[in-house]
């Protein structure tokens, strides 16, 4: 039921914070579902994880990346880790401006546009999250806020660089709770962003781009949401610290 491969990430955000753990489950998950081919998998584990982690998943289909980039390539910025170090790590996937960094550490729709930038240059596809809060869906203001978001985010994007891009749509309200989104509501947004990529970049890109949703995605919810036209794939968090729910959250996209 997918018109576009379908894509299932995780991002491990801090849950995983010692080293020997993330080991432990890159091993379990590259025994679970490193052997896929029909859907194209990554997990984002912490910086000091990355290199443990490539070297138990280098050999299967589940590529690395990592939860966040630094807005320039080097100099004075303390505390930032540099495009090119990640590159080195083997990271192929590069997340930006995820609703936690947004809320707690500032990030703004610029240092966004900067990190996506950069991400390509560095031939790392950028998986870029937007989504409304609670307080925008209350005023009627999610989509204008979705709007905005990408706006900055394509800003003077080429159309080879939006075939490298992925969408990653969560809304804030739906993260870290019991309940996904329902599908119906995932679906409307999603037919939404892709239409504002059809009129920036025209029908072909806008067909080709993924758009992944993400927000307590378990293996309970999948079913609805893989269901839909528009989303091309799942981002997961708490429920992909366990290779056996991972696997079975890959599988229903399958
Ligand atoms: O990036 C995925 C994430 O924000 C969703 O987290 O724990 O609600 O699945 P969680």
């Amino acid at each position: 039921n997918f018109m576009r491969k379908p894509l299932v990430g995780t991002s491990w955000k801090m849950h995983i914070h010692s080293i020997y753990r993330g080991e432990a489950l890159a091993e379990a998950m590259h025994r679970s579902v490193g052997h896929i081919e029909a859907v194209d998998m990554f997990v984002l584990p912490t910086f000091p994880l990355i290199s443990k982690v490539a070297n138990k998943l280098k050999s299967g289909n589940i590529k690395w990346g990592a939860q966040n980039i630094c807005i320039a390539e080097s100099g004075a910025f303390t505390g930032e880790v540099p495009p090119l170090s990640l590159k080195e790590l083997g990271c192929s996937y590069i997340e930006i401006g995820h609703a936690e960094r947004r809320a707690m550490f500032g990030e703004t729709d610029k240092d966004v546009y900067k990190k996506i930038r950069l991400s390509l240059e560095y031939d790392m596809t950028p998986v870029i999250c937007i989504g409304e809060t609670e307080e925008d869906k209350r005023e009627h203001v999610g989509n204008v806020r979705v709007h905005t978001q990408i706006l900055w985010a394509l800003n003077g994007l080429q159309i080879e660089e939006m075939k490298k891009i992925i969408l990653a749509y969560e809304p804030v309200w739906a993260i870290g709770q019991a309940e996904a989104a329902s599908a119906d509501y995932v679906e409307n947004i999603h037919g939404y962003i892709r239409s504002i990529v059809e009129k920036e970049y025209g029908k072909d890109v806008a067909q080709e781009i993924r758009i992944i949703y993400g927000g307590s995605v378990s293996p309970d919810n999948t079913g609805p949401l893989t269901k839909q036209e528009n989303v091309d794939g799942l981002f997961v968090g708490r429920f992909g610290l366990s290779s056996e729910n991972f696997y079975q959250i890959v599988k229903t996209t399958m």
